[in-house]
């Protein structure tokens, strides 16, 4: 690789020819702001938050998309560069609704941060906009308000180059431009597929999950309602990060106890309902490579997929795993088996799932989700929602002590710890998937070649007599491109885990959400997995299937049918 000679802010480096200035800084530690850049994906350089000035070039140049050269001398932060930051910033601002104090990105919002750090702190020059447009609540789980949108387009791209959606756009020229749905359609009338991406990549209020997290308080305080809350795998991965604590924090413990304060009756954990869901899912497989039919069989825990393949895809509805997702299982369990146990009816049990998901709002009002008769989960918040919880609690979230989950769902494998991570389900189901069919414990029970982030992995294994070709998929155009090599018959794989978001769960649509230097540069997903994975390698119970509590459960309750008929579930096809 040739390298380069220039000076940034005075000090000489030696960099890789053909790299932006913007990713230059950042190796020598200096944050350039941003408000369009997305790495690979948005690099349309509009905000021009990003300008430098460089020596020789009458004009200040915009980092993101500019290149360096031998000789280049930078400057980053000059009184030149800062006031066009500023006038940039109230541009901004003269068409912003400014409702900050009762804005759900208050404190978070990247245009406030930069807002703040500008000394942008009256409104001179900056009226607010005139005008209005109608706030989008027509999807089940997200809002749109326009009125704070900064027409940065990361949602924009997010949906288009990595989920293969593209349900949003720009509408309208200049000055009236806005971003909106085809044919101005709300979005819960569009393909969105719930995932939520767009919410994380943007950098104002504009996006936001619908907040029910005060619906969660109103049941805590009935006496009438016994409420149980489960935490998804990844949560435990994020959570902390919504307090201040650095990406790659575990705060399971601090969570639980959180969660306890809050006042639930019991705090159950998601992972016990992830062990349940690789037995069935397991089962599944073993069955479909024994009859040699509907394969390869693709994962179903993800909402997001099941949606865009109910959308795009139906013709391979048949080749979904039929098992519920974990906090659908467990929700099942509840209702049924626990409720019968502790003696009090389903209808007066609430449970409220903490999912690192936006999809899981949309996911619980399925049809066949309803074991018991009721919803198998009546509420989902995301972990965002849950840090809202926390902090409106008045709780000291950093200085709780560790708590532990409550029994009867408290246990679970380390199968089911990484379930959070890109790749987990695929391991998961492999562990146990492999004694089903050998009888013996797979010769290493840490599947490498499915971890990490990479958008698609595949590997085969020798089970038994057989060669199992497996693909592990995060970001649906990823799966949109494998889908397509499997119709082309370019290749053939016997087992297929996707997830909507990149890297899985752990980056997904409701995790606590991180400013764009962190998006680019941050490693989230990796570093949230990595937690999980360490969890997963010093447990000592690594199998779904040796779970004390899975095995007590189809000991006493699960019959085949009881298992068919709760923790199973079907699929419809939506159509574009
Ligand atoms: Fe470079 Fe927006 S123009 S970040």
């Amino acid at each position: 690789m040739l390298e380069v000679q220039i000076k940034i802010n005075g000090i000489p480096v030696i960099v890789p020819e053909g790299t932006s200035i913007l990713k230059v800084a950042r190796m020598a530690n200096i944050k350039i702001p941003t408000l369009c850049w997305l790495k690979e994906i948005n690099e349309i350089a509009s905000c021009r938050m990003c300008v430098v000035e460089v020596k020789g070039e009458e004009e200040l140049v915009t980092s993101c998309v500019t290149e360096v050269r031998e000789g280049m001398e930078i400057l980053t932060h000059s009184s030149q560069v800062v006031e066009s930051r500023k006038s940039t910033l109230r541009l901004i601002m003269a068409n912003h609704e400014q409702k900050c104090l009762t804005c759900v990105r208050n404190n978070s919002c990247e245009l406030q941060k930069l807002c703040h750090e500008h000394g942008i702190d009256d409104a001179s020059g900056c009226q607010g906009r005139e005008k209005r447009y109608e706030v989008d609540d027509s999807a089940v789980h997200m809002v749109r308000d326009n009125n704070k949108c900064i027409m940065c387009r990361r949602c924009v791209a997010v949906c288009r180059e990595v989920e293969g959606v593209g349900v949003i756009g720009v509408h309208g020229k200049g000055n009236d431009s806005y971003i909106g749905s085809p044919f101005d359609m709300g979005l819960g009338e569009t393909t969105c597929v719930s995932c939520g991406q767009c919410i994380n990549v943007c950098p104002t209020g504009a996006l936001y999950e619908k907040q029910e997290y005060n619906a969660v308080f109103s049941y805590i305080s009935d006496p009438s309602k016994y409420v149980v809350v489960q935490t998804a795998p990844a949560v435990r991965a994020g959570l902390g990060e919504y307090f201040g604590l650095p990406v790659g924090t575990g705060v399971e413990g601090k969570m639980v106890t959180a969660l306890k304060m809050l006042g639930f009756d019991k705090i159950f954990d998601t992972n016990t309902g992830a062990d349940f869901t690789i037995v069935e899912e397991a089962k599944e497989l073993v069955k479909r490579l024994e009859e040699g039919e509907k394969l390869p069989l693709f994962t179903s825990c993800c909402p997001a997929w099941i949606k865009y393949c109910e959308h795009y895809n139906p013709e391979i509805i048949d080749h979904l795993s039929t098992c519920k997702s974990p906090h659908e299982m467990l929700g099942a369990l509840i209702k049924t088996y626990y409720a019968e146990n502790i003696g009090i009816p389903a209808k007066d049990i609430v449970v409220v799932s903490v999912m690192p998901c936006t999809a899981k709002k949309f996911e619980i009002k399925r049809e066949d989700e309803n074991a018991a008769g009721f919803p198998d989960v009546d509420i989902v918040i995301t972990t965002r929602e849950l840090g809202r919880m926390i902090g409106s609690a008045g709780i000291c979230f950093g200085d709780l002590p560790e708590g532990e989950f409550d029994t009867l769902f408290n246990k679970s494998s380390g199968a089911g710890k990484i379930f959070g991570a890109s790749g987990g389900v695929m391991e998961a189901a492999l562990r146990t998937a492999y004694e089903m069919i050998t009888q013996k414990e797979a010769p290493s029970l840490e599947f490498q070649e499915i971890r990490g982030t990479k958008g698609i992995k595949t590997a085969e294994y020798r089970v038994g007599d057989q060669q199992l070709k497996v693909a592990v998929v995060s970001g649906l155009k990823n799966a949109a491109n494998i889908l397509e090599s499997i119709k082309n018959r370019e290749a053939e794989y016997h087992f297929v885990e996707i997830m909507a978001c990149p890297g899985g769960c752990v980056n997904g649509g409701g995790q606590t959400r991180q400013a764009s230097d962190m998006i680019n540069f941050g490693q989230i997903a990796e570093r949230r997995a990595k937690i999980l994975y360490d969890m997963d390698s010093k447990d000592t119970l690594r199998k779904s299937h040796e779970n004390p509590v899975v095995t007590k459960l189809y000991e006493e309750f699960l019959d085949e049918q009881k298992a068919h008929e709760y923790l199973h579930t079907s699929y419809v096809s939506r159509g574009l």
